[in-house]
């Protein structure tokens, strides 16, 4: 068997994005490798986690900067060695079983070989019951596990996972988990984000910490969990950073002034 081609590592330099008048992503520089396994991204909503894995992915191009991936420069390659899970489950009007099935056919499989791999894909996830119901009948947490059914079904070599586990009930959430964990320990490098400072905890071996389109910490998950350096993650994580009211982020947190935080001004 040929061994899977490497296409890691993907490499941002100077990446930033413009949504409306703002400038969301501001001049990430940053490079994913196989090892760690898992990548946890977090931060407050709107600090841009979504954007940045949609950059990271190839479906939105960054206004300025470039995204690189090593090893493989056909795109149509790229595209299949890499998934992604979108945080709003984006599902075709087939049934459960064939929203995988399209996606391996599209990808060149034969039908025997898509046959095993959505019987596969479809028992991990716990939808096996669910094969023939329409994939939009599906309630929300289903929806979210038949996408990364879908997405696991195409064996990447990198999966992104945009808070996977949020719709989803604790059983759920656990099974997802150990999807992820098996997954990386099989060899896919994961990239996810999530609301859950717990299972952030449980999952990500580094932490990129993201905060108004800047990453402003990033590090092995156990020491950015015993201590960020960062003062605004530190605050994320005692859950202080009440960053919507915006004169307690310009007078900034914990005796710090927004100046000495980093807080950018609009
Ligand atoms: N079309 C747009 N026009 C203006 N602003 C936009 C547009 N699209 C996205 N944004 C803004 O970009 C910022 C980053 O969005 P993104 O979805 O990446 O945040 P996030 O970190 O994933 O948040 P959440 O934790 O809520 O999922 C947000 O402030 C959002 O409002
Ligand atoms: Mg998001």
């Amino acid at each position: 068997m040929n061994a899977p081609r490497q296409i890691l590592p993907v490499t941002l330099t100077k990446v930033s994005l413009r949504r409306g008048k703002k400038m969301v992503l501001k001049e990430i520089d940053c490079r994913f490798d196989a090892v760690p396994a898992r990548t946890l991204i977090i931060g407050p909503n709107g600090a841009g986690k979504s954007l940045l894995l949609r950059v990271c992915h190839g479906i939105v191009a960054p206004d300025l900067g470039q995204v690189r991936w090593a090893g493989e420069t056909d795109p149509r390659a790229l595209a299949r060695s890499q998934g992604m899970v979108f945080q709003r489950p984006v599902l075709l009007r087939r049934s459960t079983r064939g929203n995988i099935d399209l996606a391996l056919k599209i990808h060149g499989l034969d039908a025997a070989q898509r046959r095993r791999r959505v019987a596969e894909a479809l028992e991990r996830t716990g939808l096996s019951r669910l094969a023939g119901t329409p994939a939009r009948a599906l309630s929300f947490g289903e929806q979210q596990r038949l996408a990364l059914a879908r997405a696991m079904a195409l064996r990447p070599r990198v999966l992104f996972l945009d808070e996977p586990t949020a719709n989803l009930d604790p059983a759920a959430a656990h099974l997802v988990e150990e999807i992820v964990r098996d997954m990386s320990e099989a060899g896919v490098k994961i990239i996810m984000t999530s609301h859950d400072l717990n299972q952030a905890r449980r999952l990500a071996q580094e932490v990129i910490f993201l905060h108004r389109g800047r990453i402003k910490e990033r590090a092995p998950a156990d020491r950015f969990f015993a201590g960020p350096k960062n003062d605004l993650a530190r605050a994320f994580l005692n859950g202080e950073l009440l960053w919507w009211r915006r004169r307690s982020v310009y007078d900034g947190v914990g005796g710090k002034s927004a100046d000495e935080m980093g807080i950018d001004r609009p």
